[in-house]
């Protein structure tokens, strides 16, 4: 197997940091981004001293420049990109008559704008070089609208359009999108209403899978030949029905 520059966003906990272990044991380079940048020096400090290839930046993927930062300089140190893994998200749920405008507006900028940034960052060199491999995580939300996440669920939809709108568009790109259902992360730790978030938070914890399941979804799209995109995957738990 081929060793690839991968990068993650949002690999600060969670899926990320989950996706980040998995991919850097199966022998890829991984370059780390979020904005906690002291759990990445961390995950980084691990990973390097079991013999994995990792680093990390930080990283704000609501901004442009930052993304564009991240993934120039990952091309500056290894002439490329092979994959990028548009990760990063939140979700502070709460009924739309609650009105809270500002994290309506915080998830289209980091799980709508921030999927876009990424793809506006490695689309250029992907589309020179005819190769890459741009993986985004949407959710089992991007399927089915359920209140009180009907924000949320807009992000996932419209990430799940724009992940088959590029695959369309790509001939040499792979295209790949990965929707988990519930999973054990610090996602409903937390933003928006209390009573709903603690709800949500214990509804994760007892029927929640590990995030290594989703983290294994992605490594087995990474690891097929050039020639095969694997466009869907959804995971979720048995339990969740
Ligand atoms: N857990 C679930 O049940 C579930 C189900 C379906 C889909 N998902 C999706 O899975 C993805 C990962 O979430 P998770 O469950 O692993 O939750 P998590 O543990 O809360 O991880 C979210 C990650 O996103 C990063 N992030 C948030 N805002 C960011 C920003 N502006 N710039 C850069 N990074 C940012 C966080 O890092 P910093 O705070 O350090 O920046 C963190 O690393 C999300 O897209 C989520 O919607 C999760």
């Amino acid at each position: 197997m081929t060793s690839k520059i991968v990068l993650i966003t949002g690999a600060s906990s969670g899926i990320g940091e989950a996706t980040a272990r998995h991919l850097a044991a199966a022998g890829h380079h991984v370059v780390l981004g979020a904005r906690r940048t002291d759990r990445l020096r961390q995950l980084v400090a691990e990973l390097t001293d079991a013999g994995h290839s990792a680093e990390y930046a930080p990283l704000d993927v609501t901004d442009l420049g930052s993304v564009q930062a991240f993934v120039d300089g990952a091309v500056a140190r290894h002439g490329r990109v092979d994959v990028l893994v548009n990760n990063a998200g939140v979700m502070p749920l709460a009924r739309l008559d609650a009105l809270r405008v500002d994290d309506w507006n915080q998830m289209i900028d980091v799980n709508l704008r921030g999927v876009l940034h990424g793809i506006a960052a490695v689309l250029p060199d992907m589309t020179r070089r005819k190769a890459g491999h741009v993986v985004t995580v949407a959710s089992t939300a991007g399927y089915r609208v359920d209140s009180p996440g009907v924000v949320y669920c807009a992000t996932k939809f419209a990430v799940r359009a724009v992940s088959e709108g590029l695959r369309q568009e790509s001939k040499d790109i792979r295209v790949t999108l990965v929707s988990p259902g519930f999973t054990r992360t610090e996602l409903t730790h937390s933003g928006g209403d209390d009573e709903i978030r603690n709800a949500m938070r214990t509804l994760a914890e007892s029927v929640g899978i590990d995030a290594s399941a989703i983290a294994e979804a992605i490594g087995y799209a990474v690891a097929q030949p050039t020639g095969v995109d694997v466009s869907e995957i959804v995971v979720q738990a048995t339990a969740q029905g």
